[in-house]
């Protein structure tokens, strides 16, 4: 909820700039394809070869990891205006924004380290590659493929919550924190 403060209803301060909205989305639509290839290429095994949507999810990786170092850069860079949110909504929201920036580095880490074990190249656009960041069949990063599988879903449920928040601003507490990300 938005503080009544007649001054903020006249005129929003900047809050995110240009940039910062762009890599949200871009977060936003890669994640989305993450998900979709992830639920729907084939199961892997041993000998199994990254083929077909199996090397999409991997091609589609390496550009969200690109995309999550340099928004992070970003942000560190450029702080957004505060939302005049109740000190209780504002604890809330910058927590799950937290844990949502902690599973944008560790889901793709885990996911990236499981590739190197199998011996798999993670490509940017299929050209600039990445090096291996764990040796070819090392047991942890074996089991770092189905950690990676576990905080999928923990993600999900942060993205469902986030979104739903951002939701219940615009159609219930109809204040303006959606427009904030708009452009
Ligand atoms: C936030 C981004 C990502 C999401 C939401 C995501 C989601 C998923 C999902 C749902 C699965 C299937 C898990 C299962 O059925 O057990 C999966 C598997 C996999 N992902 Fe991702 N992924 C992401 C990023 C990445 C990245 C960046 C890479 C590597 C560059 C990667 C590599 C893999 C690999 C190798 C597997 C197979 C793991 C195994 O079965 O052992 N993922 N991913
Ligand atoms: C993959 C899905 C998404 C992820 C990972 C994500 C992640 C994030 C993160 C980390 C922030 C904090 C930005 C910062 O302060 O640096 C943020 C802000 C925001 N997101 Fe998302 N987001 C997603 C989807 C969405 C969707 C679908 C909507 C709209 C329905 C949305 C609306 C917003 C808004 C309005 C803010 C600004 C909140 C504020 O003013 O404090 N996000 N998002």
């Amino acid at each position: 909820m938005i503080r009544s403060d007649p001054a903020s209803s006249r005129r929003d301060p900047v809050a995110y700039d240009a940039v910062a909205k762009f890599f949200h989305w871009l977060v936003v639509v890669l994640i989305v394809a993450q998900f979709a290839l992830g639920w729907t290429m084939p199961d892997i095994h041993k000998g199994t070869r990254p083929d077909g949507l199996i090397a999409w999810h991997l091609g589609v990786g390496a550009t969200l990891i690109s995309a999550v170092v340099l928004r992070i850069v970003w942000r560190l860079t450029h702080r957004p205006a505060p939302a005049a949110l109740l000190p209780v909504l504002s604890l809330v929201s910058q927590i799950t924004h937290g844990l949502l920036y902690v599973a944008l580095v560790v889901v793709p880490l885990l996911g990236w380290a499981n590739a190197s074990s199998r011996g798999w190249s993670v490509r940017l656009l299929g050209l600039l590659p990445y090096p291996a960041i764990a040796p070819v069949g090392s047991p942890t990063a074996h089991a770092m493929g189905d950690i990676h599988g576990v905080l999928a879903w923990v993600l999900f449920a942060l993205i469902a919550l986030h979104v739903a928040a951002a939701l219940f601003h615009r159609f219930v507490l109809r204040d303006r924190i959606l427009q904030r990300m708009l452009p």
